[in-house]
């Protein structure tokens, strides 16, 4: 039920006018004193060529008088002309409750989505590269985005749409033809062969011939000889061995790994339907094509004047794939923002692929900004990268020995597992703390403090929630048992109120494509309980007080728990 529309249907009754008059005029007091929804009658004046405040008084007589409306609201006031509105506070948590009690375990689920597609394209490291820690930003909010996309009922596509073509890997191929021997891949694989790839590609610079080779070997490897096409797929597995260890510690799976070469068999039909389009030209023998006409300055290459295809082209490609295959509402790209000239004139190409215009229109490009460590910009060009790995495992250690100095009762499996899992909380949350395109310093000791805004911070929240829940017995309460009048206390209603949000806080997160929304969602959830639980003594000796507050107690577990999960993030069992 809504508030705000019943308001204004009342009030509209009563003077005679269409609601959607009325309707935009509620609004909600910035001061909690004017109470929950108010009404300014001087937008009614005119029309009733009478007085703010006298309309005011009239109205708040009439609406008095209406049994139904006086039982959602406590009471009426009048203050300068403005109708002000209190909810009945039992009406509050009875609505709150009930909701959450249809559901109670799948709060916030939905079948909004039902038969949407929806494709999120994420991570897309390169293969033979090291995975950094601007490559878990792309994980980490592709994946929630993921999440909570399919929470809400859309048919999803996880695609990791992997780097994995170029004149590079022929490179690649040349190099460790030469030094492969002298390689222990068995840990580390990528390391090494970045190594080999900075060797090679030192000695195409120093020696014309090598070069030569290896653009012979490009060629080979386009026409699929099988000696080349299997040591491309060897870097390929071998990436993939780096690339799943770290999924795997995020509890990220893809629906699909097709990667870039995956379409460059593709491509012909791609250059054939933009060349009959009419908008390919010639430009010093390269061709391109000219979106000025879409308010972009820079023209898009679609194939390079030695012929061969780009990036680009195997991204028009891939959009054309996606229809064909996918038959997608929405298309969306997790992508840093330096890309993001890029995915507009790419989006502006794709009119001239020939789909029809609700697949441009479902393109959709979700930024992100830069994320560096406390010390200084991360680059990969200087070679000061900072691998994921390196990261993940310094949070994990940082947690076990926090918990080592806290917690000496766990075992050390114990402890190891739940110091996975705050780990991983840990950098996750902190990853998903702030709007995406802002630039983030990812400080390990505020991530990992257990007392910040921080995902251990959270999840400590909702374990205590469940050991608050044991202590009193470990029964929920049935949500019919309740009396509500129990849950009226200041306390109890700011709890009731976020967590009745939770629906409406999921699709704002995708409405704007951000999950930072959620995260920050539940930092006020447990700041909120954290004051309840201050406040309130749980554990009573009124029965009825103790089974209502466990029963919020609850609702606050699924709700941080199902809010966690979300984002990608695990809640222990002890902490
Ligand atoms: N592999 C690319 C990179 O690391 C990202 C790919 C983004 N996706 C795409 N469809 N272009 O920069």
């Amino acid at each position: 039920m809504d508030f705000k529309t019943i308001i204004a249907e009342n009030i509209a009754k009563e003077v005679n006018l269409n609601i959607n008059e009325i309707s935009d005029f509620v609004e909600v007091p910035k001061e909690k004193s004017n109470g929950d929804f108010s009404f300014p009658c001087f937008k009614l004046a005119k029309e009733l060529k009478k007085a703010p405040q006298i309309i005011a008084e009239e109205l708040k007589t009439k609406l008095e008088a209406i049994a139904e409306f006086m039982d959602l609201f406590e009471k009426i006031d009048v203050v300068n002309g403005f109708l002000n509105f209190y909810v009945s506070k039992v009406h509050l948590v009875k609505e709150a409750t009930e909701k959450f009690a249809k559901q109670d375990k799948e709060y916030g689920i939905s079948k909004e989505g039902e038969g949407k597609r929806v494709i999120i394209e994420y991570s897309s490291p390169n293969i033979a590269k090291p995975f950094h820690i601007g490559h878990l930003k792309t994980t980490i909010i592709g994946h929630s985005l993921y999440n909570i996309y399919k929470y809400l009922g859309y048919k999803t596509f996880g695609l990791n749409h992997l780097g994995d073509f170029g004149t590079q890997f022929a490179k690649l191929i040349e190099g460790y033809k030469r030094w492969g021997e002298e390689y222990d891949f068995s840990s580390n694989p990528i390391d090494k062969l970045a190594d080999i790839y900075r060797r090679i590609n030192q000695l195409c610079t120093d020696d014309e011939e090598v070069l030569e080779i290896c653009r012979e070997n490009f060629k080979k490897l386009e026409d699929g000889d099988e000696e080349y096409v299997a040591l491309w797929t060897k870097f390929k597995e071998l990436s993939l061995i780096e690339f799943e260890k770290i999924y795997d510690e995020l509890g990220i799976t893809f629906d699909e790994y097709d990667g870039e070469a995956f379409y460059s068999d593709k491509i012909p039909e791609v250059l054939d339907i933009l060349n009959k389009s009419g908008a390919v030209i010639e430009s010093e023998g390269a061709k391109i094509i000219d979106l000025t006409d879409q308010g972009i300055d820079s023209p898009i290459m679609v194939q390079k004047s030695n012929g061969s295809s780009i990036y680009a082209t195997r991204d028009l490609a891939t959009i054309l794939y996606r229809v064909r295959q996918y038959d997608y509402d929405k298309n969306i790209y997790v992508v840093g923002n330096e890309q993001g000239l890029y995915f507009r004139q790419l989006f502006a190409a794709s009119k001239y692929l020939g789909i029809e215009q609700k697949y441009i229109d479902g393109l959709e490009h979700v930024g992100y900004g830069i994320i560096m460590l406390p010390e200084g910009k991360m680059s990969t060009r200087k070679g000061n990268f900072i691998k994921a790995q390196d990261i993940i495992d310094e949070t994990v250690n940082k947690v076990k020995s926090i918990m080592k100095d806290k917690n000496t009762d766990l075992s050390d499996e114990e402890t190891n597992k739940i110091a996975n899992q705050v780990g991983i909380g840990a950098i996750v949350f902190d990853y998903l703390h702030d709007n995406r395109n802002k630039t983030q310093i990812f400080d390990i000791n505020e991530a990992t403090n257990f007392n910040g805004e921080t995902g251990p911070y959270i999840q400590y929240t909702a374990v205590r929630t469940k050991s608050v829940i044991e202590k009193a017995g470990g029964i929920i309460p049935k949500f019919e048992d309740i009396n509500l009048e129990k849950l009226t206390d200041d306390y109890s209603i700011s709890v009731l109120k976020l967590i009745s949000n939770f629906g409406q806080i999921l699709n704002t997160a995708l409405e704007k494509s951000e999950p930072s929304i959620l995260s920050r969602y539940l930092i006020d959830v447990a700041e909120s309980y954290s004051s309840f639980y201050n406040a309130n003594k749980i554990i009573n000796d009124d029965k009825e007080l103790q089974e209502a507050r466990i029963y919020l107690t609850h609702m606050v577990n699924i709700t941080l728990t199902n809010g966690l999960n979300l984002l990608g993030i695990e809640v222990p069992e002890k902490m």
